[in-house]
């Protein structure tokens, strides 16, 4: 089957909906989703969206502190666009019907802090702003005329002139898509295409991330011959749940903001020791203070207290955290909340100039799946959604200003099954799956050691051998087409974990527990790479 569109769009969250709201007015846009469109990192968004929106806070103080937190290693020019533009698409969502939490007066809205934020910055929709801003934009998406969804839709290679021979200019034309219902691939043609498929903190055994986050978009452009960059950077969230039932459930930063402190399974405080900003450091000196005390005392987890607090306070802010904690029997009006840290964000990917655009013509990349040079060596909370929708909006002026070219005319291939049977041993598949999380979280996690790296390597080595084997032999599910990209973003965030000799920012190595001079980009090329 063989569809035809002006815009495809890969990934139905904060960076996905966004863009497909800007254009749809003059393109026809197909957008897709592996799973239902909800489903994705945005969904569990917590703490809310960074901006300059309080008269006491400044662009100067938003840039300053992204840097800082960015361990020296942002592109000071995308940060600077990133916070000028980010009033802006706050005013864009609040158009778009959101309703951002006010103060008790109901006055203005409530800005909320969290590690690294000199200032109260962040707005949000109580403790769930992400099913705020991503339910709100579905709406508007599933009523424009213009937009055709496809759910259920595994995006599984872009289609390129160099690959289909057709000119050396390489251009994405497309891309093939599985439908998963019917279990066919199918052929998308598209004058521009853009990933916005979210990160790939699914490469790790403990994650705050919905099941979506399997890299998919690095991978796909990785192999379509764009550049990745500063994958070893990934960043661990201080505070999941820790309980045996409570499946990835965040804690938000947003807690700390409003006072909560980090306590030893005695009671005692221990942030103090490891930085003078305390509870509100930013992220990786955070979890690696957890990871230190909890290696220490050989504890499962530590606390994050706020009970000190008045439980009306408590109860109107975090809602959603206090009643998940109730199921399981935590009152956290009265108790400590058992935390530790897991896999959180990406802050490398397919890397993109301001516009958006990868190193192949017609394909944008935006939202986590890229790599703008906003987060430096360590993203700061709630810059995230906020990257989204400014790089959204980028990319949506960048279209604009082209002319539109004519019809879809070159011929795509179709996609071709003829060498290839039903698999008779799914359990390669799902053996597979866990070793490789279980690996990088043992090897590339949290703290490095040259030795894990290479251990890292060489299975991560073996495991893409036998599953380009497999996958040469049968037919593609989506569990397979997961498992294949997972296992190249695990061997780009190894390679580029072996590649920086120093700690910086969320990279931390006993090997190499020094900071460069002049520090740089991870950049890893694709093999024959060559940017025209
Ligand atoms: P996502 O929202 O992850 O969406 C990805 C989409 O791509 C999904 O629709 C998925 O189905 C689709 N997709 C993926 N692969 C394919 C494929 N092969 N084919 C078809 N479709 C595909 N950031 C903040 O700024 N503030 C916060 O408060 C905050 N809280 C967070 C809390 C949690 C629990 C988590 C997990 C993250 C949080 N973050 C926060 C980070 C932020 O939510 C994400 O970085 C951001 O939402 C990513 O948006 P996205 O559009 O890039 O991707
Ligand atoms: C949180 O609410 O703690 C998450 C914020 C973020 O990841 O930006």
């Amino acid at each position: 089957m063989q569809h035809n569109t002006d815009i495809l769009i890969i990934g139905g969250g904060a960076a996905g909906l966004s863009l497909a709201l800007r254009m749809a007015d003059t393109h026809h846009i197909s957008l897709i989703s592996k799973g239902i469109l909800r489903e994705g990192s945005t969904l569990y968004a917590q703490g809310g969206v960074a901006a300059v929106l309080d008269p006491k806070d400044s662009i100067k103080s938003h840039v300053q502190d992204t840097l800082a937190a960015g361990a020296n290693l942002c592109n000071e020019e995308v940060v600077r666009f990133t916070v000028e533009h980010g009033a802006e698409n706050i005013e864009w969502l609040i158009e778009q019907g959101i309703e951002f939490t006010r103060t008790s007066n109901n006055k203005e809205y409530h800005l909320t802090r969290e590690g690294g934020h000199s200032q109260r910055r962040i707005i949000h929709a109580q403790d769930a702003s992400g099913r705020a801003i991503e339910t709100t934009l579905e709406h508007r998406v599933r009523t424009h005329p213009n937009i055709e969804i496809y759910e259920h839709h595994n995006a599984i290679d872009l289609i390129t002139s160099t690959k289909i021979g057709h000119g050396d200019n390489n251009a994405c034309l497309g891309a093939y898509i599985l439908d998963r219902k019917f279990n066919r691939v199918e052929v998308f043609h598209a004058k521009h295409t853009i990933l916005a498929t979210g990160g790939a903190s699914k490469v790790y055994l403990y994650t705050t991330n919905p099941d979506t986050s399997t890299g998919d978009g690095i991978a796909m452009a990785w192999r379509a011959g764009c550049r990745v960059a500063n994958m070893e950077f990934n960043q661990f969230h201080p505070t999941c749940l820790y309980h045996p039932d409570a499946k990835s459930f965040l804690i938000t930063e947003a807690v700390r903001g409003e006072g909560g402190i980090l306590r030893l399974p005695d009671g005692t405080p221990f942030m103090k020791k490891f930085d003078k900003r305390a509870e509100l450091a930013p992220r990786d000196i955070v979890a690696r203070a957890i990871d230190h005390e909890m290696k220490r005392l050989g504890t499962e987890c530590v606390y994050l207290d706020i009970s000190h607090k008045p439980a009306k306070f408590i109860i109107r802010m975090f809602p959603t955290i206090y009643q998940k904690c109730l199921e399981f029997g935590i009152d956290i009006t009265k108790e400590p909340i058992p935390v530790v840290p897991a896999a959180h964000y990406t802050c490398g990917g397919v890397i993109t100039d301001i516009n958006g655009l990868t190193d192949v013509k017609q394909l944008y990349a935006i939202g986590e799946t890229a790599f703008t040079g906003l987060h430096g060596a360590n993203r700061m909370a709630s810059n995230s959604i906020l990257e989204c929708l400014v790089f959204a909006q980028a990319v949506s002026k960048h279209i604009l200003k082209q002319a539109k070219p004519g019809a879809n005319n070159i011929e795509l291939p179709l996609w071709d099954e003829s060498r290839v049977t039903d698999s008779d041993e799914e359990v390669v598949v799902t053996h597979n799956w866990a070793e490789l999380r279980r690996f990088m979280w043992d090897y590339v996690g949290i703290v490095r050691t040259d030795k894990r790296l290479r251990r890292a390597k060489s299975r991560v080595n073996l495991l893409l051998k036998e599953i380009d084997e497999y996958y040469g032999n049968f037919r593609v599910t989506s569990d397979l087409l997961e498992l294949r990209n997972l296992a190249v973003v695990a061997d780009l965030i190894i390679q580029s974990a072996i590649d920086r000799k120093e700690s910086r920012g969320l990279h931390y190595t006993l090997n190499h527990p020094q900071l460069k001079e002049h520090p740089e980009n991870t950049v890893l090329r694709p093999r024959g790479y060559t940017h025209k």
